[in-house]
């Protein structure tokens, strides 16, 4: 079997993009040959708002299921596709439709606010979606609720709840990637790099949180990088950003909390697949 070089495949989706008046959207996570060739890169809100804005009739999505299906939900009219199926978050799936109707039951009063790392069918269940991007500014807004039940990520809920100073109710779900970030680390690389800022997502753990400069989505991390006096940078999140990270900043310094921050279902997306789906219009979600 003959196998394209990356030039080859970077030739041939750009035509069949072209043909099928695509667009790539890619989240900060995937692999830097796939950030080369998106026509933008994000965080999750950041990549819905793109996705509702789009002109094009065909949304590759480069992310999880999750994030693919909300641009699905947010443009019915254009084909989103996902280039490997298998991708999928595997925090998403620790909350389901069934088991979420059977805690409003115990909670019958509670506003529910769910993360954007969920599928469509918990996202229909719940009063309220949010990302990391935007979390703590939506539960402060949430004046009126006598209770609030957060899903799934427990990590994210709790800092939440520690930012608004309300109490609120978490689903035992965490991302399996940033629970591998100890607070350990995070002292080491302080240690080392004295002067860099530490930066981390809030699907941290509180421990790593605590220890922290910034918390910040990925999106935010990327623009807390552009600032004019920042030189170093302890990155607390999946190690997919350092890509991008080190892309826009040469001259500035970024070094990863953990190198076991990887997130292997967002890695599932290459070239090749990319290619295959957008030649064959597979992967419709
Ligand atoms: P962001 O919205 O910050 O990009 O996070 C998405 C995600 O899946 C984090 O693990
Ligand atoms: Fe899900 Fe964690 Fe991967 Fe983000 S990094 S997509 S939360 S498993």
């Amino acid at each position: 079997m003959v196998e394209n070089s990356d030039a080859e495949l970077i030739a041939k989706i750009t035509a069949l993009k072209k043909r099928a008046n695509a667009v790539i959207l890619v989240h900060n996570y995937q692999l830097g040959e796939v950030q080369d060739i998106a026509d933008f890169v994000g965080d999750s809100l950041e990549l819905s708002q793109k996705a509702a804005r789009t002109d094009a009739d065909v949304i590759v999505f480069c992310g999880v299921h999750f994030m693919a299906e909300t641009a699905s939900i947010l443009c019915p009219d254009k084909i989103v596709l996902l280039p490997d199926m298998h991708a999928g978050c595997p925090m998403a799936d620790m909350v389901t439709a069934k088991r979420l109707r059977e805690k409003k039951k115990e909670h019958p009063k509670a506003t529910v606010v769910c993360y954007i790392n969920s599928s469509a069918a918990v996202k229909a269940e719940s009063d309220i979606c949010c990302t990391s991007a935007n979390a703590v500014r939506l539960v402060e807004k949430l004046t009126n609720a006598s209770e609030i039940l957060f899903v799934p990520d427990q990590y994210l809920g709790n800092y939440v709840a520690t930012k608004t100073g309300k109490e609120m109710i978490l689903w035992p779900g965490y991302c399996p990637s940033h629970i591998r970030i100890q607070p350990q680390d995070i002292s080491r690389q302080k240690a080392e790099h004295p002067q860099a800022k530490a930066v981390v997502h809030p699907e941290c753990r509180p421990e790593v949180i605590a220890l922290a400069d910034e918390v910040l989505s990925t999106g935010g991390m990327i623009r807390l990088a552009r600032e004019n006096d920042l030189e170093e940078m302890i990155v607390g999140t999946e190690i997919g950003i350092i890509h991008r990270l080190r892309k826009e900043n040469p001259e500035k310094r970024f070094f990863p909390a953990s190198e076991q921050a990887v997130c292997p279902r967002m890695k599932l997306i290459t070239l090749e697949t990319v290619l295959w789906s957008l030649e064959f219009m597979t992967n419709q979600v």
